[in-house]
């Protein structure tokens, strides 16, 4: 915790209450509320969190106006274009970039647990084949707990450790997992000999009647997909892990409700609504009708993948994500895409309409995703699985850092009460 050498005054009446104010390295600084309902005897009043800090972290930094994103310090288009999936979750998980050993024997751990346990295929086998993918991983990373109990015990550090090298490891073979089974294809194992994102295409495309060679610009691609998904401060899905934790539940149970949460339309599944959006407009000319809805407040319609609770600008994901849509669409020799086209003018109309400017709308990381996870063969339904996949590290390291925070204690926010007050039962025959 930050030491506090400021404070503020708050006067109720004719009583003040002094509350402390601490500092961060980067951000506003934050008003220390804990005391206020015991001296005060209020609660504060804050739906959906707006103005909330629920923890202090030293993750992730993001500062909305400028369309900053950190990563321990290191900046999300630095590391999108110079590290890699699997020293970005090095990174989060520990602090600090990896020395090229740590990182060999970091990636060799990872690979070694990218196997899931033998029956685990029952669970899958008990959905129907048209089951939602994010279904199956709610299903089957809640059951993980269930096979992996030597990883369940969250105050033995060592079982920790397992349960995220675990967790990192098994996604993308339960993510693949889950799309081989909703189009009746048999299940591919992981191999040793891959990279993380060569060994998640391969187990998603390849078919044991032929041979599959990754791209390896496909490869790079979705690997920047990962690094580009991995954390971010504290979102929905990753408060949720947050306060599922603090009741001391198990890793596999707190990262099933993380992945819940992310399945939104609002938050992580943005990415399938906003490429069936583009689909739906279909083409240029039909944008301003679009755009219309959009602004119309009583249309519930709104721009999928537009807007962000911090981001006052641009996504830094979002503009890294046009670029290697641009790369991708022309390696596969797609770069006229109508949806990319449609797209395009989308965001260039969106951004010179003064509503969005006014309200600071601008594309944010789930804006492009979709064109290139469709571009690489996947389904939109696949989308926001791989976001739960990408986003894994970041969860668990976040849950890490919450475990390891002495102020950690069980999450029990209060409420508005504007219900009854009491009042006597009334017999059915009085009603
Ligand atoms: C993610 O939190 C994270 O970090 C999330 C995420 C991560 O990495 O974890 O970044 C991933 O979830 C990105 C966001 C993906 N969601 C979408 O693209 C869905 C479309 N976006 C909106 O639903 C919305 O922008 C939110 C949910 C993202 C943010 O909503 P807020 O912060 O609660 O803002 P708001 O709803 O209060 O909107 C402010 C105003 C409103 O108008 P007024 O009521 O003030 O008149 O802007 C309008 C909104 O109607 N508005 C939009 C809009 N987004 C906000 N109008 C049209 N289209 C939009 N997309």
């Amino acid at each position: 915790m930050a030491d506090t050498q400021k404070s503020a005054t708050l006067t109720i009446g004719d009583d003040s209450y002094d509350l402390p104010i601490y500092s961060p390295t980067a951000g506003p600084d934050v008003l220390d509320i804990r005391k206020l309902y015991g001296q005060a005897g209020v609660f504060t009043y804050d739906p959906g969190f707006t103005s909330t800090a629920s923890c202090d972290s030293t993750i992730t930094y993001i500062d909305g106006g400028q369309g900053v994103l950190l990563h321990r310090g290191y900046p999300i288009d630095q590391l999108a274009e110079k590290s890699h999936y699997l020293e970005v979750c090095y990174l989060l998980l520990y602090g600090v970039l990896p020395t090229a050993a740590q990182l060999e024997e970091f990636e060799t751990t990872i690979t070694l647990h990218t196997m899931l346990h033998e029956q685990m295929q029952n669970f899958f086998r008990g959905f129907r084949r048209d089951a939602h993918p994010m279904a199956i991983m709610v299903g089957v990373v809640g059951a993980m707990s269930a096979f992996y109990h030597d990883s369940t015990d969250i105050s033995d550090e060592h079982q920790r450790e397992i349960a995220s090298h675990r967790l990192i490891a098994k996604m993308p073979t339960i993510a693949a997992w889950a799309y081989k089974y909703s189009i009746g294809q048999p299940f591919v194992y992981p191999r040793n000999d891959l990279d993380y994102a060569s060994n998640f295409l391969r187990m998603c495309f390849a078919v044991p009647a032929e041979d599959y060679e990754v791209n390896p610009i496909l490869s790079r691609a979705m690997d920047r997909i990962f690094t580009l998904h991995a954390d971010h401060e504290q979102n929905a899905s990753t408060s949720t892990v947050r306060l599922a934790s603090s009741s001391g539940a198990n890793p596999f149970a707190c990262i099933a409700a993380g992945i819940a949460c992310l399945w939104g339309p609002a938050h992580g599944g943005a990415n399938q609504a906003c490429l069936e959006m583009l689909k739906e407009i279909g083409s240029v000319d039909r944008i301003p009708e679009f755009i219309a809805r959009a602004k119309d407040k009583d249309d519930p319609f709104r721009l999928m993948g537009f807007g962000h609770r911090v981001y006052k600008n641009f996504d830094p994901r979002a503009t890294v994500m046009k670029q290697s849509a641009d790369e991708v669409l022309e390696l596969l020799g797609v770069e006229n895409n109508p949806v990319l086209q449609v797209a395009k003018e989308l965001e260039k109309q969106a951004l010179e309409d003064p509503y969005f400017a006014e309200k600071k709308l601008f594309p944010n990381v789930d804006f492009y995703s979709g064109i290139i996870l469709e571009a690489m063969g996947f389904p939109t339904s696949m989308f926001t699985p791989i976001f739960a996949l990408s986003r894994t590290v970041g969860w668990i390291s976040q849950w890490k850092e919450m475990i390891a925070d002495p102020q950690n204690k069980i999450g029990r926010p209060r409420q508005l009460y504007l219900g009854e007050t009491s009042r006597d039962y009334v017999d059915i025959e009085k009603r």
